[in-house]
């Protein structure tokens, strides 16, 4: 197969879909891969080395996009890539698709394959490709927030391991899955006092066996929350509903109880936020006050790290790519249910139902039209 391997070209998007590694993977499988010119740049992959790596540099991107059968990025492609996914093209990356009709279009027009990382699942039914972007917005939050809580950055001025002598500050952590889990490592590390609250049990008895008693664990209810957050130096916002925007938590009139001065990071941003003063940010202009609270709401914090996100992501991304490059994608469908369960557009039809509903189009299930056994996933998955 012809795998291509373009720039991302989304505002301050620096991550790259392959890495040198990745690209000595499919050639060493007997793949083709073309790579845009300067495309890994930004996560710090010289063009010599996907050359070495055994890649053909392009200069084009409307190169790249003509020669390969199967793109591989990572964001979802805005307008001026529109014109360059021709028909039958096999499209892998973060597609986003239910808030975003002109893109569903263009992949329907233009008879695209896409595959979205963010609905594949796995045998546990989990969300394997978003799973190594929470592990980076989780550890983020912490460094984030520990930055922001210096009163020259605008925070109350406390130290989150504070000294001997000097309590260390209150971190609460709303949600106790990936985002919340690497931020409780994070703020253990750094000597916090962490509290975790979380509305599934089982989850908070794993969290205190993991943490032993390291941190507090709290069953999620108004009145825990609003108790918690009263004393807090540092809230994480990390709620999951899957499919549904996140619960607002966190209310303006429980702001009012929370110190002045304390930062507030709401990774579930890009699922609405479960504060309910949350708006979201960007890296240019990450931060604003409510009720005396910093509030930081970036929707793609991974963003700010490219070089280590990127080598999360494709550390995921890659068993994938490889399988789709030497099976092709029926083959590679039809061996692995969560796999297919990324398929979002399929022969200008939309192959996923929760994106059919979001935008009121026909539903057409992949199974059907390629004569398969078996029924897919319908949940939605978060950010990329
Ligand atoms: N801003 C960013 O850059 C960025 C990056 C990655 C992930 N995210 C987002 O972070 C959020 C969390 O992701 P995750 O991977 O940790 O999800 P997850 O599914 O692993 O964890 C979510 C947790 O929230 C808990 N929860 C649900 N409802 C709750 C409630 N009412 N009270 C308390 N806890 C509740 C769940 O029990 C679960 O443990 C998602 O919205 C995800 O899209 C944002």
């Amino acid at each position: 197969m012809i795998v291509g391997l373009p720039k991302e070209i989304k505002d301050n998007e620096y991550r790259v879909g392959l890495t040198p590694a990745g690209v000595r993977a499919l050639t060493d499988a007997g793949h083709r891969v073309v790579v845009e010119r300067g495309a890994g740049e930004g996560s710090g992959f010289e063009n010599d080395l996907y050359e070495k790596a055994g890649a053909r540099l392009i200069d084009a991107a409307d190169d790249v996009w003509a020669e390969a059968e199967m793109v591989v990025k990572v964001k979802e492609p805005i307008a001026p890539e529109y014109p360059r996914m021709k028909e039958g093209l096999l499209l892998f990356t973060y597609l986003h698709l239910a808030p975003d009709p002109k893109q569903t279009e263009a992949l329907l027009q233009n008879k695209v394959t896409g595959v979205a990382y963010e609905t594949i699942t796995d045998r546990r039914g989990t969300l394997p490709l978003l799973t190594p972007m929470s592990e980076v917005a989780g550890r983020m939050a912490v460094q984030v927030g520990a930055q922001y809580l210096e009163k020259m950055n605008g925070g109350r001025g406390v130290l989150l391991g504070g000294v001997p002598g000097v309590p260390a500050a209150r971190v609460v952590i709303i949600g106790g899955g990936v985002v919340g889990t690497n931020a409780a490592k994070m703020a253990v590390g750094l000597g916090a006092q962490v509290t975790i609250v979380d509305r599934n049990l089982d989850r908070l008895r794993e969290l205190d066996d993991i943490f032993l008693s390291k941190i507090s664990t709290l069953a999620s209810s108004a009145y825990a929350i609003h108790g918690a957050i009263s004393e807090a130096d540092l809230i994480i916002g990390a709620v999951l509903v899957p499919g549904a925007a996140a619960p607002r938590l966190v209310t303006r009139e429980m702001l009012k109880d929370v110190p002045n001065g304390a930062v507030i990071v709401d990774v579930a941003v890009d699922q609405g936020g479960c504060i309910e003063t949350t708006r979201p940010t960007t890296h240019s202009n990450p931060t604003y006050y409510e009720e005396g609270v910093l509030h930081y709401c970036v929707a793609n914090m991974p963003g700010a790290v490219p070089r280590t996100s990127t080598f999360a992501l494709t550390n995921a991304t890659l068993p994938y790519v490889v399988r789709l490059a030497n099976r092709g994608l029926l083959e590679a469908v039809r061996t692995d249910p969560g796999l297919k369960a990324g398929v979002n557009t399929y022969a200008g039809r939309l192959t996923y139902e929760a994106v059919a509903t979001d935008q009121g189009l026909e539903y057409a299930p992949l199974d059907e039209m390629l004569g398969l056994p078996g029924g897919t996933s319908t949940s939605a998955g978060g950010a990329g």
